[in-house]
């Protein structure tokens, strides 16, 4: 079969034997990105949803606008604005199908095969697979304990004269679960201006602090319009809603709805509906309360286990929110095979080069506190940690 040039740069993933493991109740698994299931608010929708059908079902089934159902648009919108400071005139905000079909989006309306995408190294699988199926070249950029480094990063600016975009997730990163100090978003923003280059920020975590003071997102600085920022309900609501939304300058987001339209048409209209009447009707901010609080005693179970069972030569990051973290290994251990010895123990991690923008083998695995239980934690740490005596000591 003569699959397309867009296509063929997709490689099935080089962890897909870890994932056919999943649905194993004997393995614990870290591997996964899912909001915690408990956290969905199933009752309020199952009589918000009762209640939309008998009073608003007709309109709940018909075709929507493009750019999202108008009293959700608004919604978010002010919402952005109140929590943000994200949205300024000439900023327009759409819903989408996901934080990933605003990433994709915008790859497809602003680059040519060719262009150059500059992106965290390690970074999020669905972005970079969006990013590859444009034939765009990616350029990583690699993250230390407070994000991107920038020094790094405008070295590759200097170099790639065809650089289009910067793709940066600077809250809670996937997969390092880091966050971009201040310092460095404002550098970020000054570089993307002086070199000519949009930033997408991503950040569909950023509700989800646990620890720590807010950081202000790059988007609150876009007085040039330089900045497309994408959000989304899936990590505080429920992922399989697919309700996203995007922030942009109104020229990119014009562009866009053309894209979108082309693409889906517009985002399911009943769940748009159902989002904008659990905000009127419910406390969003109490119900984010509970899901940072749940996340903060997963990872403090997380960060326990690993000062407890790791060896000392083995470092995780420790996130003020999200629901990841990241383990560095020793450069000897590849995390590849690592994480295939790993499922022998009935455990599932991600290994690093999963997210590699250049497929690099990697001495890092990404591990989800988000799903397992704290007990599942536990057990999977200890396991971690017997492996890693076995091959290091
Ligand atoms: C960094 C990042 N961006 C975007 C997404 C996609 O989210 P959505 O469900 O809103 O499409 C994810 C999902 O895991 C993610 O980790």
């Amino acid at each position: 079969m003569q699959f397309s040039d867009k296509i063929a740069p997709l490689k099935p993933s080089a962890i897909r034997e870890i994932f056919k493991v999943l649905g194993d109740p004997s393995i614990i698994s870290l591997a996964g990105g899912n909001p915690a299931p408990e956290t969905f608010p199933v009752k309020e929708f199952q009589t918000l949803s009762a209640k939309l059908f008998e009073e608003n079902g007709k309109n709940a089934l018909q075709y929507g606008l493009t750019e999202g159902y108008l009293p959700l648009r608004k919604k978010i919108t002010e919402r952005l604005k109140e929590k943000l400071g994200i949205g300024r005139d000439f900023d327009e905000t759409i819903v989408v199908t996901g934080g990933q079909q605003g990433v994709d989006l915008t790859c497809k309306i602003l680059c040519n095969e060719g262009d150059v995408v500059l992106c965290e190294d390690p970074s999020f699988i669905g972005a970079l697979n969006a990013f590859r199926s444009y034939n765009t070249r990616l350029v990583g950029i690699p993250v230390d304990d407070c994000g991107m480094q920038i020094d790094k990063l405008e070295q590759a600016l200097k170099k790639e004269k065809k650089a289009k975009l910067i793709y940066t997730i600077p809250t809670f990163q996937n997969p390092t679960g880091v966050c971009m100090s201040l310092e460095r978003r404002k550098a970020l923003y000054a570089l993307a201006k002086k070199y000519g280059v949009i930033i997408i920020e991503d950040n569909p975590y950023g509700e989800l602090r646990f620890h720590g003071e807010e950081i202000p997102t790059i988007k609150s600085m876009d007085e040039d319009g330089i900045v497309v920022y994408c959000g989304s309900f899936s990590k505080i609501l429920s992922p399989g809603m697919r309700i996203g939304f995007l922030c942009a300058q109104k020229e990119i987001v014009s562009k866009i709805i053309v894209a979108k339209q082309v693409n889906d048409v517009h985002t399911n209209l009943f769940f748009q509906m159902l989002t904008d009447a659990y905000m009127e009707t419910y406390d969003l901010d109490g119900h984010i309360r509970e899901i940072r609080e749940l996340y903060r005693k997963k990872c403090a179970a997380m960060q326990a286990a690993a000062k407890q069972y790791l060896p000392a030569n083995v470092s995780v990051t420790s996130p003020e929110g999200g629901i990841f973290l990241w383990c560095r290994m020793p450069e000897t251990v590849d995390s590849q095979k690592f994480a295939n010895r790993l499922l022998r123990r009935n455990v599932a991690v991600v290994p690093g080069m999963a997210f590699s923008p250049d497929d690099a083998p990697s001495n890092g695995m990404r591990l989800n506190y988000s799903m397992p239980t704290e007990e599942q934690i536990d057990r999977a740490i200890q396991q971690i940690g017997e492996e890693l005596r076995e091959i290091l000591f």
